[in-house]
């Protein structure tokens, strides 16, 4: 199939961010389809956490354009980003300590709630309709991730792969088109690992993931597409079977670990 430009879901073409002087990203594009998986890795410090913050509208570049579905998005900041219908998990949980695990879910139901999430969290909104269809939604998003039994107790007091599986949650309710997954991998176990590979390809029904990960072989089994980054560059895009065959992506990886190149099964340790 040939894609054209407006197939894309989400574009981005020459990016670059810079830290003072530090160009933690230079020239960068991407380029997501409807329902596809595409892995973004490169050994640590490589940009891949800065690019999201991009694409999730935490960070305004400093030179380079996102296009949504063909257009400019709604606006940069992040909540314009997610009520266009992008949502991400973050590299730690991000969690709200002090909330139920419930009341985290519906605070990522943002995008579905005309009066936005502070009022349906505080109670101080006119919107009890859509308080009460929000919780709904947030007690069924957990009903679907298996952890609805947890729903009133605080994140903090789960194991961590039940944690991991509520940021999911609340990335997930909302019903994205795009959904942005920072090392989801981090911290779980093999069994884990292998029930988030069957969650990926199964969200790629229903949305587009772009999954940044350093488990290559959870990178590999799931992903349609992968581009590697490296000093903040695009220094090979193309299928799993392409990346792992580029010379210049081995020798990038060498140079970090030997143990996280692509080649490699078992991933790097974070
Ligand atoms: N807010 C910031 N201010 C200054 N430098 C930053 C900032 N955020 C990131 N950097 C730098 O930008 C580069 C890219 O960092 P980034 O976190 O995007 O890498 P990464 O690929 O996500 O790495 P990791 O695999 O370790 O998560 C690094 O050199 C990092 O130190
Ligand atoms: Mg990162």
């Amino acid at each position: 199939m040939t894609t054209t430009a407006a197939d894309h879901l989400l574009r981005a073409d020459g990016v670059t961010v810079r830290f003072g002087g530090l160009t933690a990203l230079d020239d960068v594009g991407l380029q997501v389809a409807p329902g596809s998986v595409v892995g973004l890795i490169g050994p640590n410090g490589a940009g891949k956490t800065t690019l999201f913050n991009v694409l999730s509208g935490v960070l305004r570049p400093t030179a380079g354009t996102i296009t949504w579905k063909g257009a400019p998005p709604p606006g940069r900041r992040p909540h314009h980003l997610a009520r266009a219908g992008i949502a991400r998990t973050f590299q730690g949980l991000n969690l709200f300590p002090m909330m139920t695990v419930l009341d985290n879910v519906v605070a990522g139901a943002d995008r579905l709630a005309a009066g936005g999430a502070f009022s349906l969290i505080s109670g101080l909104g006119r919107h009890h309709r859509d308080e009460r269809e929000l919780r709904a939604r947030a007690l069924a998003a957990l009903e679907g991730f298996g952890i609805a039994e947890h729903a009133h107790r605080l994140p903090g007091t789960l194991p961590y792969g039940l944690q991991k599986q509520v940021a999911l949650a609340r990335a997930c309710v909302g019903e994205p088109e795009l959904l942005l997954l920072d090392e989801p991998a981090s911290g779980l176990s093999g069994t884990q690992i292998d029930a988030l590979a069957e969650q990926i390809r199964g969200f790629s029904r229903d949305m587009a993931v772009v999954l940044v990960e350093h488990h290559m072989d959870l990178v590999m089994r799931v992903c349609d597409r992968i581009v590697v980054l490296d000093f903040g560059r695009v220094i090979s895009t193309g299928t799993p079977e392409e990346v792992q065959a580029d010379p210049l992506v081995t020798r990038a990886y060498l140079g970090a670990s030997d143990d996280a190149a692509p080649g490699h099964t078992n991933g790097a340790p974070r």
